[in-house]
C-alpha cells in the first residue's frame, strides 16, 4: 500500500536529520528551488492537493490569491492546533517526522515569496513541540534553514509558537491574533488572511498535513499526485480512526477511499463483534452519518454531497452500545466550553442547548425539545463570525434528526431506551470522554 507522509514512521530516530535525509526528506528541495515560484503553485493547482485542516480549500488556489504587487512581507503560518475532537494525524508527522514538514514549509514559502514561517503547535503537544523545535535547530545548523536555504538564494527562519490550548485559535483568524499576542477572538473575513493577515500583511494558513503532502507534489508532479485521489481530492490523506473498532489508529489512505473500507478492512471492524451504529467521519463538527450510509468515498465533494464533511477526516467510530443523546451532551459541552463568546447566537446557543440535552438525560425532558433544539441550532448555523457556531450546531441537527426516537424515548422514559451500560471510547487524546 502506498503511504507518502507516513511512509518513515516506524523508522528508528526518524525524527532526526540523519535518519530523515537517509529516507529523502529534503531531497525534493533542490528540485523545487530550480523551479520558478508560480511554476510550483501552478503544479499544487494541478495536483488537487485541498486543505487538509479541515476546510478542504484547494492549496495552490489559496496560494495564488497572495496579492502580486504589495509591498509588505509575505507570511506563512502553519497551523498545528489540532483540536478538532476525533482528529489526531498532525502530531504524528511532527513527532516522527518534523524534517518533512520543514521540508514541505520550504518549499511553500519559495512558492510564496516568504521569508518567515510561524507554526502554531497547541499548547498541550509538548513533544510534538520539542520535535520540531529540534528539528528546526538541526535544520539551521546544517545550513537549510537561514540566510541561504541549502547553499541557495533564498532566506527562510521558522518560528515555533505555543498555543494555549484554546480550541478556538485553530481557526485560522484567531490563530493569527493569538499569533500577535491577543485574545484569540475571530475576525470578519474579508479580509481573508491572504489579503490581511499575520500584522496585516499577506499571508498563507496551511495545516501541518497539508504542507508535509507539498514535497510528493514537487516529487512526482502535480498530475501524478492528482491521480493518486479522487476527482478533484488529490493525493492521500491521513485518517485518524477511533472509538470502537479493534484498530484504532492513524491510516493514510487514497482520497476517496470508501468509508466502509476504512473502518472494517484497515481499522478491523467493530470491537467484540458488536453492530455498527453510527460514525461521525470527519471530526467532531462532521454530521453524523447511519450505519447505512457508509459506503460513501472519504473525500470532501463525496461527504458534502451526502450532508456531512470530511473535515480533518477524525473517523469516531459507534456501535450499538453507545447512546447517541449522551454522547451528544459529550460534544455540546465541548463547544459550549470552547465558544470563545465573541457572537451571542454561538456563546448562547451553545450552552442553551447543552442544557437542554441535559436534562433529557436528567430524566427532566420535555416533549418538544428535541425540536427545540433543532431550532435553536438553525439560529446558531450561519450567524457568527467564525465557523464555530457552525460546528456547534451540525451535530445537533444531525444527531437529532436521525436519531430522533432515541431522544424522544429517553424523554418519555425519562431513562436511556437500552439499559446497556454506557462505555467509554476515546475520541482523540484530549477528549478521552465516556458516552
Ligand atoms: C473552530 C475551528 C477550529 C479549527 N481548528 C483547526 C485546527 O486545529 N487545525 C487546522 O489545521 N485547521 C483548523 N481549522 C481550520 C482553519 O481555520 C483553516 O481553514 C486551516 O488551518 C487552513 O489550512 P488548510 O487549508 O491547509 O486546511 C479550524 C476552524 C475552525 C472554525
Amino acid at each position: 500500500m502506498l503511504k507518502l507522509v507516513t511512509k518513515n514512521i516506524g523508522i528508528e530516530n526518524s525524527h532526526t536529520l540523519a535518519v530523515a535525509k537517509a529516507n529523502g526528506v529534503y531531497s525534493r528541495v533542490e528540485k523545487a528551488l530550480a523551479m520558478a515560484p508560480e511554476a510550483i503553485v501552478e503544479d499544487v493547482i494541478k495536483s488537487n492537493l485541498r486543505g487538509l485542516g479541515g476546510a478542504g480549500f484547494p492549496a495552490g488556489r489559496k496560494w495564488s490569491f497572495l496579492p502580486k504587487d504589495s509591498p509588505k512581507p509575505r507570511y506563512l503560518v502553519v497551523n498545528g492546533d489540532e483540536g478538532e475532537p476525533g482528529t489526531v494525524k498532525d502530531k504524528y508527522i511532527m513527532i516522527h517526522d518534523p524534517h518533512l514538514l520543514i521540508e514541505g514549509i520550504i518549499i511553500t514559502c519559495f512558492a510564496i515569496r516568504s521569508h518567515k514561517a510561524f507554526i502554531y503547535i497547541r499548547g498541550e503537544y509538548d513533544l510534538p513541540i520539542e520535535r520540531v523545535e529540534g528539528a528546526i535547530a538541526e535544520a539551521k545548523a546544517a545550513g537549510i534553514l537561514g540566510e541561504r536555504v541549502m547553499g541557495r538564494d533564498f532566506a527562510l527562519d521558522i518560528v515555533v509558537h505555543r498555543g494555549a490550548g484554546a480550541y478556538i485559535c485553530g481557526e485560522e483568524t484567531s490563530l493569527l491574533e493569538s499569533l500577535e499576542g491577543k485574545r484569540g477572538w475571530p475576525r470578519l473575513k474579508p479580509p481573508f488572511p491572504a489579503v490581511e493577515g499575520y500584522q496585516r500583511c499577506p499571508t498563507v494558513v496551511n495545516n501541518i498535513e497539508t504542507l508535509s503532502y507539498v514535497p510528493f507534489v514537487i516529487e512526482m508532479g502535480g498530475q501524478a499526485f492528482a491521480d493518486l485521489g479522487s476527482e478533484r481530492n488529490g493525493g492521500l490523506r491521513i485518517y485518524s480512526v477511533s472509538g470502537r473498532v479493534n484498530k484504532p489508529g492513524v491510516y493514510e489512505l487514497p482520497m476517496g477511499t470508501p468509508l466502509r473500507q476504512i473502518i472494517y478492512d484497515h481499522a478491523g471492524g467493530i470491537a467484540g463483534g458488536r453492530q455498527l451504529k453510527a460514525v461521525i467521519p470527519g471530526g467532531s463538527s462532521a454530521p453524523i452519518l447511519t450505519a447505512a450510509e457508509i459506503d460513501v468515498p472519504m473525500d470532501f465533494d463525496s461527504l458534502a454531497k451526502i450532508g456531512s464533511m470530511l473535515g480533518s477526516a477524525g473517523i469516531v467510530v459507534f456501535d450499538e452500545t453507545v447512546s447517541i443523546p449522551a454522547a451528544l451532551l459529550v460534544l455540546a459541552r465541548f463547544y459550549a466550553h470552547e465558544s470563545c463568546g465573541q457572537c451571542t447566537p454561538c456563546r448562547e446557543g451553545t450552552a442553551w442547548m447543552t442544557k437542554i440535552i441535559q436534562r433529557i438525560l436528567d430524566g427532566d425532558g420535555r416533549m418538544g425539545d428535541a425540536d427545540n433544539l433543532i431550532r435553536i441550532a438553525r439560529n446558531v448555523l450561519g450567524n457568527t463570525i467564525c465557523p464555530l457556531g457552525d460546528a456547534a450546531a451540525l451535530p445537533v441537527i444531525s444527531w437529532v434528526t436521525k436519531f430522533r426516537p432515541e431522544f424522544e424515548e429517553w424523554i418519555k422514559r425519562g431513562r436511556p431506551v437500552s439499559q446497556a451500560p454506557i462505555p467509554v471510547t476515546h475520541i482523540g487524546e484530549r477528549t478521552a470522554v465516556a458516552v
